[in-house]
């Protein structure tokens, strides 16, 4: 096994006076996809968002390991700047921002320098290309009106173009159609093709998009913490028996 991405030791972490994760361990190997599931309010969002250095939570014990380095402390623009990239749902649309700026912007400070339009014109038609994506995204105003569907694509489209190392997917707010389930874990091999060291961490409470990604791990998050770890047979066991055998 090759040695860890990254790596979450006795990680507590808070928000303002509650804690939520209560000493959450986890590894990720490079090159490997994990999934994450848990019961709603387990800590999922809470845990992809400290990852990325989200200011609204503190890590209150233990450390965050990325490459062999300590980035708990480290900003969220370093962190995307060394190849961290969570997928979330913007919120708000960016008015008057076309997804080509935005992205135009965003492979810039990925890179450190500045892309030219032809360029990100040229990778942006490819990657919408393999994706299935109608060219005439690019020209649109960033979730100006997206559909859930339509807002997936775009943050594969992202994942793409910016060609993260480790690539936190939180898909659990969405209610997703079978098609864009399909484009989520088609945009992922695609991009996992392009880059076989991608590592994945993957939140979701969808079996049926585990079967098609076919992730190396599974672990269980339950209370802020991480109940079970193994194969595709935890998802199983869930679907039987839902989260209550691994509460206590
Ligand atoms: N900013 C915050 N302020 C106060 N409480 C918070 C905050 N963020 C999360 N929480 C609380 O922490 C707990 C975990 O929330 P989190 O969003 O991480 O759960 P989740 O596992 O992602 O759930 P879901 O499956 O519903 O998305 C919840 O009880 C939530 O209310
Ligand atoms: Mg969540």
């Amino acid at each position: 096994m090759s040695s860890p991405l990254f790596e979450l030791r006795n990680l507590h972490v808070a928000t303002e006076d509650t804690e939520i994760l209560h000493g959450v361990d986890l590894s990720l190997p490079e090159g490997e996809i994990h999934a994450l599931m848990g019961p709603n309010g387990s800590g999922k969002t809470t845990l992809a968002s400290i990852l990325m250095g989200h200011p609204e939570y503190r890590v209150t014990k233990g450390s965050i390991f990325y490459k062999g380095e300590d980035i708990t402390e480290w900003s969220t623009d370093t962190r995307a700047k060394a190849g961290i990239f969570l997928a979330f749902q913007y919120p708000e649309s960016i008015s008057g921002v076309s997804v080509i700026q935005f992205l135009r912007q965003a492979v810039s400070a990925r890179r450190q320098s500045d892309v030219s339009a032809i360029e990100i014109r040229f990778d942006m038609a490819d990657w919408m290309e393999r994706l299935g994506m109608d060219p005439s995204f690019a020209e649109r105003h960033l979730n100006e009106g997206f559909s859930g569907g339509e807002k997936k694509r775009n943050e594969i489209l992202q994942m793409a173009l910016l060609n993260p190392d480790l690539a936190i997917l939180d898909e659990t707010d969405s209610g997703l159609d079978i098609d864009a389930l399909r484009v989520v874990s088609k945009g992922i091999r695609e991009v996992r093709s392009a880059n076989p060291k991608l590592s994945a961490l993957l939140i979701t409470h969808y079996q049926r998009f585990l079967d098609e990604v076919a992730p190396d791990q599974v672990h269980i998050l339950i209370d802020g913490k991480i109940r079970a770890s193994g194969g595709m047979e935890i998802v199983e066991e869930l679907e039987v028996s839902g989260y209550e055998r691994w509460k206590n």
